[in-house]
């Protein structure tokens, strides 16, 4: 079972990034074989970006999963753009991909809406380069949160699509999005998801804010009118508070209803706060362990760099070859 996933470079992680995927990412390293996990510099260059705030990014997203469990003996973790072949395979797998379904992609006309400069090309293929990412170590599995569901979709047909024109070449992966956890909200607004764009800073937990910003921001999450600790479709706020507890926890949503049956919001949101700060305070703390030492992290990503492009170079160079691309083997 080979596991693939990526996560762009931001030093803004969020506890939605946490629970959706990278706490999947530490429970694959055990079943992968190997887990992948790849920082995904170039899916960046898409939106406005300021290039030495990139660089650092990928430290601080590097040193992120770090802390958060990933061990370089149990998975290979590296910089996308240390390994060319995604960028190669970006351009062979586009000629497989119909234009259309990029203009249906969700994510693509969220972005477009919002930016008010350039709306860059790369910004239109971004789910091609996430398919070359997939499919360059025929991966079996993509840990991801449901906001990427769509794009995992469009690499499985871009796979069939491509093994039905050039023969069998490309594993077709599988989506595994968590049960609970798969879209936390904003905690100012549970309409939308948590993000890292959002308008209010105190709608998203980053991953480094200290306990007393934590705090806040989960006490101060909007919540409806009435007082019941339950799911429902009119409670978005209390029923992303619930998913919250239940992951942190590891227990049942229905047990954290159970719980607080009776005890009212106040309570319940104590508990939410004080069980995210005990959650994350070992992250933070590891975090500011591993970050300083650049050296040390730029290391690792070379050595996960050259495990990855072992794997990924026969694979694209079949992708070539059986779409005449190059010399004769
Ligand atoms: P990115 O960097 O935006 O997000 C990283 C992971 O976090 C998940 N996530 C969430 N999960 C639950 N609730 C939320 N509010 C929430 N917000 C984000 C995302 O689903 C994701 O799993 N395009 C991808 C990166 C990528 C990739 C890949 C993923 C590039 N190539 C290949 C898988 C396979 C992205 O922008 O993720």
């Amino acid at each position: 079972m080979r596991i693939f996933s990526g996560i762009q470079p931001t030093g803004r992680k969020h506890l939605g990034n946490y629970i959706g995927a990278i706490r999947q990412y530490v429970e694959g390293q055990d079943r992968g074989d190997p887990a992948i996990y790849c920082v995904v510099d170039l899916h960046a260059l898409t939106v406005p970006f300021d290039p030495h705030a990139l660089r650092e990014h990928v430290y601080d997203t590097a040193a992120m999963l770090l802390a958060a469990g990933l061990d370089t003996d149990r998975c290979i973790l590296f910089r996308q753009s240390d390994v060319p072949e995604h960028t190669e395979l970006t351009w062979l797998l586009s000629s497989v991909t119909a234009h259309g379904d990029l203009n249906r992609m969700h994510q693509f006309k969220e972005k477009t809406a919002r930016q008010r400069e350039l709306v860059s090309a790369g910004l239109f293929i971004y789910p091609i380069l996430m398919a070359a990412d997939i499919l360059a170590y025929n991966a079996h599995e993509v840990p991801v949160g449901d906001d990427q569901r769509q794009h995992v979709e469009l690499a499985r047909d871009i796979a069939v699509r491509f093994n039905e024109r050039f023969g069998e070449t490309f594993v077709v992966p599988e989506v595994r999005i968590p049960e609970v956890g798969a879209r936390i909200m904003d905690l100012q607004d549970p309409s939308s998801k948590m993000s890292t764009t959002s308008a209010s800073p105190a709608g998203r937990v980053l991953v480094l804010d200290d306990p007393k910003t934590i705090e806040k921001k989960v006490k101060s999450a909007v919540t409806d009118s009435g007082s019941e600790v339950r799911r429902a479709p009119d409670k978005a706020g209390i029923s992303n508070l619930i998913s919250i507890l239940s992951v942190v926890r590891g227990v049942e949503p229905e047990q954290v209803e159970s719980e607080f049956d009776g005890q009212g919001y106040g309570a319940f949101k104590t508990a939410v706060a004080e069980a995210v700060v005990e959650y994350l305070a070992p992250v933070r703390e590891r975090y500011e362990e591993i970050r300083p030492d650049e050296k040390a992290l730029e290391k690792t990503l070379e050595k996960g760099a050259e495990r990855a492009h072992a794997i990924a170079h026969p694979i694209v160079d079949d992708a070539r070859r059986v779409m005449g691309v190059g010399p004769a083997a």
